[in-house]
């Protein structure tokens, strides 16, 4: 299929208040001139993002608040952003973690990461494919995962299995639309410099985080090429061809070791 063309036509992202959303959104309008539908829960944030893009370039954004954790709010947007407009394509990038132990993860948050990162991304593809296949205009959608979705992640466990969920969902996904004119693609960051990696817990990470805008720009590059799979960042491409060849326990074992030293750092400061 050819590549994708994002020039004055609507993308969708999710998670679109903050991080990696917000730069997407940014080099969607900027470097490939699309119009963005902007979801997320933080209206005011929606709105910054709007003034920024169009008061600098040409695209237009529509700001839709919604909590992705809730089906309902899943499915208004769904109709919101399709309602007056043709959609082109989507990027489900809205996300959550927990680092820590397993036991401190409360039952509710554990509910809420599973609906924010699963059950939404889910029930939003459901609605785009066919959507999307029915538009014939050769759009697609592009899912964020992440390298803890590659490997088991000790104290980011649960997070880890959703993004685990999301690789095998959009690789599969991957094949059984590729014959519909639209394409699925998976994108794999290791860490990023955002909000989500800003905590104390992470500083010790901090060496391992990649500038979130290399990372936008690379996220829709992926895309535009409609990518099986892609990790961002040489060094991070280099790590997960490497994780392949090595046995899971001891992979396990080593990542538990680096996690369980910055939390124990984070004790001490
Ligand atoms: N940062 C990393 O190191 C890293 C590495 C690999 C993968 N990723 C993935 O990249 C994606 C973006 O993460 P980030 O680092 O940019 O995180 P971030 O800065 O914390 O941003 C998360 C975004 O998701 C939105 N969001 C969270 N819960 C939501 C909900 N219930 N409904 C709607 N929107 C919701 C937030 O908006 P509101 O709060 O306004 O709702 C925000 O816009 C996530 O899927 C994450 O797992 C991140």
């Amino acid at each position: 299929m050819e590549l994708m063309d994002f020039r004055s036509k609507w993308v969708l992202v999710t998670g679109a208040s903050a991080g990696l959303g917000w730069e997407m959104c940014k080099v969607l309008a900027s470097d490939h001139g699309a119009n963005v539908i902007a979801v997320a829960r933080r209206r005011d944030r929606l709105d910054a993002l709007k003034d920024e893009i169009e008061s600098s370039s040409n695209s237009s954004v529509l700001p839709i608040a919604a909590d992705l954790s809730k089906i309902g709010d899943v499915d208004r947007a769904f109709r919101e952003a399709t309602a007056d407009r043709a959609v082109y394509a989507a990027v489900l990038n809205a996300g959550i973690t927990h680092f820590g132990e397993y036991h401190e993860l409360a039952w509710e948050d554990f509910q809420t990461m599973l609906a924010t990162n699963v059950t939404g991304v889910v029930r939003l593809a459901t609605q785009l494919l066919p959507y999307l296949e029915q538009r014939a205009a050769r759009g697609g959608v592009l899912i964020v995962s992440s390298m803890a979705g590659l490997t088991p992640v000790p104290y980011q466990t649960a997070y880890s299995a959703t993004k685990a969920f999301l690789v095998n969902f959009g690789c599969g996904l991957w094949h059984e639309v590729r014959h519909k004119n639209i394409s699925v693609t998976t994108f794999v960051p290791g860490g990023i410099q955002t909000d989500m990696t800003s905590g104390v817990r992470f500083r010790a990470l901090g060496g391992w985080l990649m500038p979130v805008d290399e990372c936008a720009t690379e996220a829709i590059d992926c895309f535009r090429r409609r990518r099986y799979l892609h990790v961002p960042g040489i060094a991070m491409r280099v790590g997960a061809t490497m994780l392949r060849f090595m046995p899971r326990q001891f992979l396990t074992e080593r990542v538990a070791t680096t996690y369980r030293k910055a939390l124990e750092t984070a004790k001490h400061r």
